[in-house]
């Protein structure tokens, strides 16, 4: 069982771009004379197809929660990010000028918020108002006729116990009106308060702002100041509806979080710590991450797991393991025990039932019945601790998890000696020629051993999204994926997402781009939903002759219906004449869905995101022969109604 991981990234200390490998050569290239020979036997099943082949793999990079997935317009809305008073929050000062924002250490409204926005006005009026400012992400993204909830926690001293009128305006940056309003009184100690502000008919866009502002003098404090656009299934606290809609689109059939890197975090303390991630927001401290910006936390592990739900997918929970990836680590032995009790708790919190402590918690959390969890994976990518502990701290975690879930399939994130993990978790971050050349990788993988987890894989080619050349290595690697599907139970592409705004991307490429008001889908995620979404559960046998190079194939059938997929990946410029032999065609109509570009460049992009999608026609297979020619820079699925 290899684990390879090739890093190239942007080093998230560095800001700097590592070893990104050049694109495909351009040759042209001629169509072989006599068309090659594709013949399928469905009567002969070589094995079953993993049916949790297809998933996905998220963390926070990128901007994929804050500023992405996680729809909160307010940026900083905790204030807990370095540099605070002048990137996110601004003071809008009136014509007395003698008013004063700060950041104020010693008052907050909850023992994880100790700090707080401390406004200080000594002259304001109705028409001289005072108040902050609040930039949000990339401007706030606003619709017409839209509700959006309005949540702040805040302090006010007025003198003589008044209360303050404090106005909540989203406004537009170019007029400097506002387009929503709502005022509410604040005032007395730490507080609540709740609001509604709905747009009329104005422009979808992005220019716009939040203001709070007051007309009284005195001090204000303010924190966790949230305002939240309607979400996926009117979830409370909930996901961006296009972004949501697009997983959906992939099939996925698992969700591998929360990483990745942002599992380790650079430093042990910065590591994913689950229990400071549910509850109350205003109980959730926020943490440093990895990828050179700060969580909010909002998508704490709650919401991972209905992120799931909501998707229809398995949850695969990857637990801290005691290492962080400043070379920092625990020692295995009785140092380990309380992250192995975090992760156990981590488990109880997900699948337990009310009864039980953590469970109960989960429960009060709002979400009584228990998730589904099949997969735990111990760490992430601990081949890079040089201290050479993962052995004995995989065991740890193993034994522990599996004494008290014994059906759980435990992932390793690399070999180990001591003990056969279930599952061994292989990265692949290459080249399209890299990944052409190892579509056989796991042909004669040991059978015997743990099953693989293809946890990462991307073909590093394209920015900010995968370009077609990318999506030419993906699929081919893919048909290796699905050929192999008795030892891979799982593979996913990473990263997912990316905000295209100046300044949002740490890693390129990545799967689906997205700015405020709109995403899009890059040819890979075309690929990829088309792979995941036409899969039958066996690889029948099946033999190609005389095909050009650069040329891929997967086939699988559906026992049940007798359909059959047949993947195709031409990722040469010529084009290739095949004849399709099929010993059991049923002779009805099916259909053809061809992804093609003309050069390994060609992409989609936030200005023009449809450039490269799916194309459906019909597919007449009369007898048990087709003659079928797929053009160059081409991934096809032919989908043919089979007999059963
Ligand atoms: O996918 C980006 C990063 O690549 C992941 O966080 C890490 O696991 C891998 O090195």
């Amino acid at each position: 069982m290899s684990s390879i991981a090739v890093r190239r990234k942007i080093c998230p200390l560095l800001g700097l771009f590592l070893a990104v490998p050049a694109a495909i050569g351009q040759s042209a290239q001629i169509a072989p004379a006599k068309p090659a020979v594709l013949e399928i036997q469905t009567e002969k099943t070589l094995h079953s197809v993993s049916p949790t082949l297809y998933g996905l793999m998220t963390e926070e990079i990128n901007y994929s929660y804050d500023g992405g997935l996680y729809p909160e317009l307010v940026r900083n809305r905790a204030l807990r990010d370095e540099g605070w008073e002048q990137q996110d929050w601004t003071l809008l000062q009136n014509k007395e000028a003698g008013a004063e924002m700060v950041m104020d250490k010693t008052t907050g409204p909850s023992a994880a918020l100790t700090n707080s926005l401390k406004l200080t006005i000594k002259a304001a009026s109705a028409t001289e108002p005072v108040g902050v400012r609040n930039k949000g992400f990339w401007g706030y993204a606003l619709k017409p006729n839209t509700t959006y909830s309005v949540s702040f926690y805040a302090k006010g001293d007025v003198g003589g116990g008044q209360m303050w009128p404090l106005k909540v305006s989203l406004v537009n940056d170019k007029t400097g009106k506002p387009v929503a309003t709502a005022t509410t009184p604040v005032g007395g100690d730490w507080k609540q308060y709740q609001l509604t502000l709905k747009t009329g008919a104005i422009p979808t866009g992005t220019d716009n702002h939040l203001e709070l502002t007051a007309i009284s003098t005195g001090t204000l404090w303010l924190d966790l100041v949230s305002v939240f656009p309607p979400t996926y299934k009117d979830r409370p606290n909930g996901f961006r509806i296009d972004l949501m809609e697009k997983m959906a689109g992939m099939h996925p059939a698992f969700l591998r979080f929360p990483g990745g890197n942002y599992l380790e975090g650079d430093h042990i303390a910065e590591r994913y710590d689950w229990k400071k991630t549910i509850g109350p927001l205003v109980d959730r401290p926020t943490h440093p991450s990895p990828w050179s910006y700060h969580s909010s936390d909002g998508l704490g592990l709650l919401e991972f797991l209905e992120w799931c739900e909501d998707l229809h997918a398995n949850a695969v929970l990857a637990v801290y393991a005691g290492y962080s990836m400043r070379q920092e680590h625990v020692d295995p032995g009785t140092a380990l025990d309380p992250y192995v009790q975090d992760a156990l708790d981590e488990i109880e919190y997900a699948t337990g039932g009310p009864e039980t402590k953590w469970g109960a918690e989960r429960a009060k959390d709002g979400h009584p019945a228990p998730f589904t969890v099949s997969y735990v994976e111990i760490g992430n990518e601990d081949f890079f601790d040089r201290s050479k502990s993962y052995d004995g701290r995989f065991k740890q975690f193993h034994d522990a998890i599996k004494a008290k879930y014994p059906s759980l399939q435990l992932i390793a994130t690399t070999p180990v000696t001591g003990v056969v993990p279930d599952v061994v978790d292989d990265h692949y971050y290459k080249s399209a020629e890299e990944f052409f050349d190892d579509t056989h990788h796991y042909d004669k993988a040991d059978r015997g051993g743990s099953k693989i987890f293809v946890g990462e894989y991307a073909t590093m080619e394209g920015s900010p999204t995968a370009d077609f050349g990318a999506a030419l290595g993906d699929a081919a690697w893919l048909t290796g994926i699905e050929r192999n599907s008795d030892l891979i139970v799982m593979s996913a592409y990473a990263p997912m997402f990316v905000n295209v705004n100046p300044g949002g991307m740490q890693w390129h490429p990545d799967l689906i781009g997205y700015d405020g008001l709109t995403s899009y889908g890059s040819p890979s995620y075309y690929a990829l939903s088309l792979f995941a979404g036409y899969l039958g559960d066996q690889v029948p046998d099946s033999t190609l002759t005389g095909a050009g190079p650069r040329f891929f194939y997967s086939v699988t059938r559906q026992q049940s219906t007798g359909m059959v997929y047949l993947k195709l990946v031409n990722a040469s410029p010529a084009p290739q004449d095949l004849e399709i032999k099929l010993d059991k065609a049923s002779g009805a109509v099916g259909k053809l869905l061809r992804l093609h570009a003309e050069t390994q460049a060609d992409t989609n992009s936030i200005a023009n995101p449809k450039h490269i999608v799916p194309v459906e026609s019909p597919l007449p297979l009369a007898g048990p022969s087709l003659h079928h020619t797929i053009p160059g820079f081409s991934i096809e699925v032919l989908e043919f109604p089979g007999k059963k």
